[in-house]
């Protein structure tokens, strides 16, 4: 027992922190990290096909959408007054080397059409990648290594990926993402989007990309899973974070615009290093399937409050050093900022 006559020492705290989050009016005023409608990026699966609006059992709220039923989807996110959308195609037909990816009525082609023609100022970007289009599932043309294990040959990949880019570049396209991490890729597609006066077209280099179990879910959405092994010869080892700034720094020299790193939660100190390390070039996050998927998942159950775990994780992302976040919780943070 404490004794009732003892003298407690209770110096008052010289500073106060808490005053200034008295109120939300107060919280917002001296808030340091402002999430806004113009940071986001929504991601759009077009399925070919017709009539198709087709949910993504594992991402929630997610659909497959033929190029036919793609207008009033469009028309929202204008609406919602988001500022870009990143699209990935699912062809009718698959082969060895994904030759969907550049034809002239390639699924992605017809979409970019279309949303140029309705959304003029609505930016379009393009994932550029071959893991959707390939029978086999990988990014790009594979063949037996010495060790007589398929792998992706780099090189020729690079050749399929610059075609594909000008494909999406004559359709109308504003920013490519190369995202199958080939060693070289902005180089060849700077060059060649050059050479073919496609100057304007930005690139945004998914610089940093790990190869990563929170992929799950978009490989049912993209249906593009590798049908054997993995992705851990291009993709890069999570338990490495140096080699991020050489992939940056690559990507940097050969002309990317700007860079991204990808997944995003469990890789904010990424962000934060690469964005200390190239502050000139804008940094994009994805905050991928998994990541949403696993909230959604949680909220569905009653575990967590979807809504403020939605806006504390994308937050979080933006405070690490994030310029724009590719997530597909745009239209939901959309429509509450
Ligand atoms: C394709 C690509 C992938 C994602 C974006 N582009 C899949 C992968 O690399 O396996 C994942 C996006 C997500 O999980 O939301 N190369």
């Amino acid at each position: 027992m404490i004794k009732e006559s003892l003298e407690l020492k209770l110096t008052p705290p010289s500073q106060r922190p808490r005053r200034l989050r008295i109120n939300q009016a107060m919280r917002d005023l001296v808030s340091e990290t402002r999430l806004s409608v113009s940071d986001l990026i929504y991601p759009l699966f077009i399925r070919a096909g017709e009539n198709i609006k087709k949910p993504i059992m594992s991402m929630s709220g997610q659909f497959q959408f033929s190029v036919d039923h793609l207008a009033q989807e469009i028309d929202e996110i204008v609406s919602l007054k988001i500022p870009a959308v990143l699209l990935f195609g699912i062809p009718a037909e698959k082969d060895a080397c994904g030759s969907a990816a550049w034809q002239e009525y390639g699924v992605v082609q017809q979409a970019i059409r279309l949303i140029k023609s309705r959304a003029p100022n609505l930016l379009v970007i393009a994932d550029l990648c071959f893991c959707e289009y390939t029978d086999h599932g990988h990014c790009g043309v594979i063949e037996k290594n010495r060790a007589g294990e398929w792998d992706v040959n780099n090189d020729l990949t690079l050749e399929l990926l610059v075609k594909q880019a000008l494909s999406l570049a004559q359709a109308g396209v504003d920013i490519i993402a190369p995202s199958g991490m080939m060693d070289g890729v902005v180089k060849v597609l700077r060059e060649n989007l050059d050479a073919q006066n496609y100057k304007n077209i930005a690139i945004l280099s998914y610089s940093v990309k790990y190869a990563s179990s929170f992929y799950g879910p978009f490989r049912e959405a993209a249906e593009g899973a590798p049908q054997f092994g993995d992705r851990k010869t291009y993709q890069m080892d999570y338990r490495n974070a140096s080699e991020a700034l050489r992939e940056a720094e690559l990507d940097a020299s050969e002309g990317a615009d700007m860079l991204m790193v990808k997944p995003a939660g469990n890789y904010l100190d990424i962000i934060y290093r690469v964005k200390q390390a190239f502050p000139y070039l804008p940094l994009g996050a994805y905050q991928v399937s998994g990541e949403f998927a696993m909230i959604k998942a949680a909220a569905e159950k009653g575990w967590i409050n979807e809504e403020q775990a939605m806006l504390e994780s994308v937050t979080a992302i933006k405070r690490a050093g994030a310029d724009f976040i590719i997530t597909y919780f745009a239209k939901d943070l959309a429509a509450i900022l």
